[in-house]
């Protein structure tokens, strides 16, 4: 609590933890692996729980609690799975932008069995409709604060 923000861990966490900051959007990527996000992309979001200690008090007058680190940024899923219980990757995900403010613009579960994703065109384009509209609303809320 003294280190408001500063995750007391001093590894590779802290350069991460410098791009999610900086970055205009955030696309959450993983594989379904038991019904559930990938135990590394677990690792990262509650390796990122310190971000919400930043601004403890200052903000949102809670003592105990900072403000929600990522509420100026455009997000999306992405899960990809074999075939089937995605539905538990999404909410792992979904809590994680709720709890942190990222502004969850669409999302894509892809199931491939157990071929490359790259072999089903479907995804790709639904991926690339995804991301153009996640820079839709980059551009937007950049066009919006420079007026
Ligand atoms: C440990 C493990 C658990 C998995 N669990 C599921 C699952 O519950 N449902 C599913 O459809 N696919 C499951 N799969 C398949 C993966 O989701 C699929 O192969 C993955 O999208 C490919 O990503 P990767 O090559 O990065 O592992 C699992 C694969 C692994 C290795």
């Amino acid at each position: 609590m003294e280190q408001k923000g500063v995750c007391i861990k001093d590894d590779d966490m802290k350069g991460l933890i410098g791009k999610l900051l900086s970055a205009k959007a955030i696309v959450l990527g993983s594989p379904n692996y038991y019904y559930d996000v990938s135990g590394l992309m677990k690792n990262m979001i509650d390796r990122s729980i310190s971000t919400s200690y930043l601004g403890v008090g200052e903000y949102t007058g809670m003592e105990w609690h900072g403000w929600r680190p990522f509420v100026d940024k455009a997000g999306g899923i992405v899960i990809c799975q074999a075939a089937f219980g995605a539905e538990k990757a999404l909410e792992t995900f979904k809590c994680f932008a709720e709890y942190s403010g990222l502004n969850l613009i669409g999302e894509v579960i892809a199931s491939a069995g157990n071929q490359p994703v790259n072999d089903f065109p479907e995804y790709i384009e639904k991926a690339h409709k995804l991301g153009m509209k996640i820079r839709e609303e980059v551009i937007r809320k950049e066009t919006k604060t420079s007026r």
